[in-house]
């Protein structure tokens, strides 16, 4: 956000064509910023720093100047604009591309680099140019192209690539991304008013690799890599969500509707100077040795970027050569991509075998004949689910390809022998889950199968000691998973409720055990008692019960017991819980055996209930969502806040239809007392929620 801040401050406050209004013109400009940046703040990232009522004051003070101001008119000012819109749309609004969006030719060796450069020189000197051609290089960034287009400096408009003709505006998503301005100060050079410029999209690594193991605790499906993650992400209806996955740009094209510069690498500079987050790694190359150069040292270099890449793009950098060699009908002459070799080798797949995870799920295995790939010898690929093994039409026996790309895990991409897939059979998932027999189910909307026998299951009844005993969760010392296997094998643990009845004799009389490793797991036992609920509910391992949404659970449910009597209604009154997890909440604790867990856990004095500084007063307001806004005269904010949670209610930040009341001061917010108005929500006032909880 302090990156947007910056870009906020940049607005033109000295556009040329208007005739200046002196102080109240500035004014206008000032709290036009500061609006825009409040609906950016509260409706995009639901995390208003500004008081409602302030809000308000601010927008009718706007309101007003800009009366006295007609001349000073701006369809972008935050009074002509309703921040609200962002979440109604149903779909996104397609428009025409200004100019194609062309994709590059691809290249992958030296030998068709040495072949482009030269007949770009050869061109050009039939044109006219002597000299050899400067090439800039840059990196190839692996997501989705975008075009953004400004007017007067103000963002309008984001198109996906769609079908390169026309795409998608997908603004209120891209207006999520911190280093897209909004807005951008063109007033040292009036020609940058009006511009569009392109790049990439991406998700980066590390919240790639946070949203899939997110998902992974959901049972959602995984993405495959982070461009489909950034994909589907770019797609989502909701900016709040957007904003939540934390996307990135790098821009490398800039379209301006005057010249501005000679060169590509000088239009870059411009940019970046506009705020556009310009890649750092470029360089002006005059020769193919530079060139690859710059090829190798990225080629293993790219390793440590913050995203995924897959090569290298070289355009000519003079922007009048660029028109002189011109475009063929895909691709621009003046540029070419240079991919990356992802390292990838054969081998047979010698069977497709089945895992079951700790939730039951089952996935396919592909084993292979052992094959030396990027300085590590593989012998086994995951294969996902049945639908990705259809889709690459492989079975036991075939030569396959195996590859290490940016993802770390191997993965076949395909079959070598396209020819023998017309002779084989179809391929079948297995029926019956290959542990305990159980005949599988898959649910509609997954790819996944999975087997039902949740309690009886062995790699799920130890999945779940496992997930039990696993950092985030009990964190208990000594616990590993081969511990795990033996005292399983050996009927000492079968549930989790079975680990606070190991005794240090018992683990003696086992093979390898001394008695410091012993004693390591007996402490490590009786220090989980003191993990808090919501960790508790979190180690509990109940489906689609992730870290967070156990947080979240736990605050509103102070208590085991009133979690499990919790209707569906309550249930989803809490933040992100959903049908799916309700269903799933309940489920649980309908299952006899989970009960009796439930019985021995409290027994043996595992925390199953909130032991926080607040004390809980009453819980008159339990199951109730509560919102405030406005300013109080007897009680702080905060104060009332510290009464609602005392009384067993939940603090929420907006107003929806699971609000179950406000608490209104003076001068509630006006987006909020709408929202209220178009729900029906009750708003109630300082006295009559004191006299509701006394
Ligand atoms: S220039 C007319 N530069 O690669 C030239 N493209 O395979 C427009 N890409 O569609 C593209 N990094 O989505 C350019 N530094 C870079 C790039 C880049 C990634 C993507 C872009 C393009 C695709 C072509």
């Amino acid at each position: 956000m302090t990156q947007q801040l910056n870009l906020f401050d940049n607005i033109d406050e000295t556009d040329n064509t208007l005739q200046p209004a002196g102080n109240e013109r500035e004014q206008i400009l000032s709290l036009r910023r500061e609006l825009a940046e409040q609906n950016y703040k509260y409706y995009v990232l639901s995390a208003p720093t500004m008081s409602d009522q302030e809000f308000d004051q601010k927008m009718h003070l706007l309101e007003q100047l800009e009366q006295k101001h007609p001349e000073l008119f701006d369809p972008a000012s935050p009074t002509q604009r309703v921040g609200s819109d962002l979440q109604k749309k149903s779909g996104f609004q397609q428009m025409e591309h200004r100019h194609p969006m062309l994709s590059l030719a691809n290249t992958y060796s030296e030998q068709d680099i040495s072949q482009w450069y030269n007949r770009v020189a050869k061109e050009l000197r039939q044109a006219g140019v002597e000299q050899a051609p400067e090439v800039v290089c840059e990196i190839k960034y692996d997501g989705l192209s975008i075009s953004l287009w400004y007017e007067n400096g103000v963002l309008q408009h984001a198109l996906t690539r769609g079908d390169g003709t026309r795409g998608d505006d997908v603004i209120d998503n891209i207006r999520t991304i911190k280093s897209i301005p909004w807005q951008v100060d063109y007033h040292r050079n009036p020609a940058l008013s009006n511009f569009e410029i392109r790049g990439e999209v991406l998700l980066p690594w590390q919240s790639f690799e946070r949203l899939n193991k997110e998902r992974e605790e959901q049972e959602e499906p995984l993405f495959a890599n982070p461009r489909n993650a950034a994909s589907g992400t770019l797609k989502l209806l909701d900016p709040k969500v957007v904003a939540q996955r934390g996307l990135e740009a790098y821009l490398y094209y800039f379209i301006t509707d005057t010249a501005v510069a000679d060169t590509h690498y000088d239009s870059l500079l411009l940019a970046r100077d506009l705020g556009f987050n310009i890649s750092p790694a470029m360089r002006v190359c005059h020769s193919i040795n530079e060139i690859m150069e710059f090829i190798s040292y990225w080629d293993t270099e790219r390793r440590t970027l913050p995203v995924a890449t897959d090569g290298i793009v070289l355009k000519v950098n003079n922007l009048q050569q660029q028109q002189l060699l011109g475009y063929t009908a895909k691709t621009p002459r003046w540029a070419i991509a240079y991919k990356f070799q992802a390292e990838r080798q054969q081998t047979r797949l010698t069977h497709i075998s089945y895992q079951v995870g700790r939730t039951g799920i089952i996935t396919p295995v592909a084993n292979l004949e052992p094959v030396q790939l990027s300085g590590t010898i593989v012998k086994r690929a995951t294969l996902h689910n049945e639908d990705f093994v259809r889709q690459l039409g492989i079975q036991d026996g075939d030569i396959v390809w195996v590859e290490k790309g940016g993802e770390i895990i191997p993965k076949i991409t395909g079959k070598v022998n396209e020819h023998s897939s017309e002779q084989s059979l179809p391929y079948k998932f297995i029926t019956t889950c290959p542990e305990c027999g159980t005949p599988l189910v898959r649910d509609p909307e997954q790819a996944a199968w999975r087997c039902p026998n949740e309690d009886q299951c062995p790699p799920q009844q130890k999945g779940k000691i496992q997930h039990f005993v696993e950092r985030k969760a009990m964190n208990i010392d000594g616990l590993g998973d081969e511990t795990i296997d033996l005292f399983f094998s050996r009927h000492l643990i079968t549930n989790i409720a079975d680990i606070y009845d190991l005794r240090a004799d018992d683990i003696l009389a086992l093979e390898g055990f001394q008695q410091r490793s012993a004693q390591i797991i007996i402490d490590g036992i009786e220090q989980s008692k003191q993990v808090p609920w919501s960790r508790v509910l979190f180690a509990l391992g109940i489906r689609y019960v992730g870290e967070t949404t156990a947080k979240k659970l736990a605050k509103q449910f102070p208590s085991i017991d009133s979690l499990a009597s919790a209707d569906e209604e309550q249930l989803r009154a809490v933040d992100d819980v959903g049908g799916q997890i309700a269903l799933s909440i309940m489920r649980y604790f309908a299952n006899p055996a989970n009960k009796t867990i439930i019985e021995r856990l409290k027994a043996a004095g595992v925390q199953l209930k909130a032991d926080d500084d607040i004390q809980p007063v009453s819980d008159k307001l339990r199951g109730k969502n509560i919102v405030i806004s406005g300013t109080f005269a007897l009680h702080s904010r905060d104060e009332y806040k510290q009464m609602i949670e005392q009384n067993g209610g939940h603090n929420a930040s907006s107003v929806s239809k699971n609000t179950s009341f406000i608490l209104a001061g003076d001068n509630m917010g006006p987006q909020k007392l709408e929202k209220a108005r178009q729900l029906g929500i009750e708003i109630i006032d300082e006295q009559q929620f004191l006299q509701l909880i006394s």
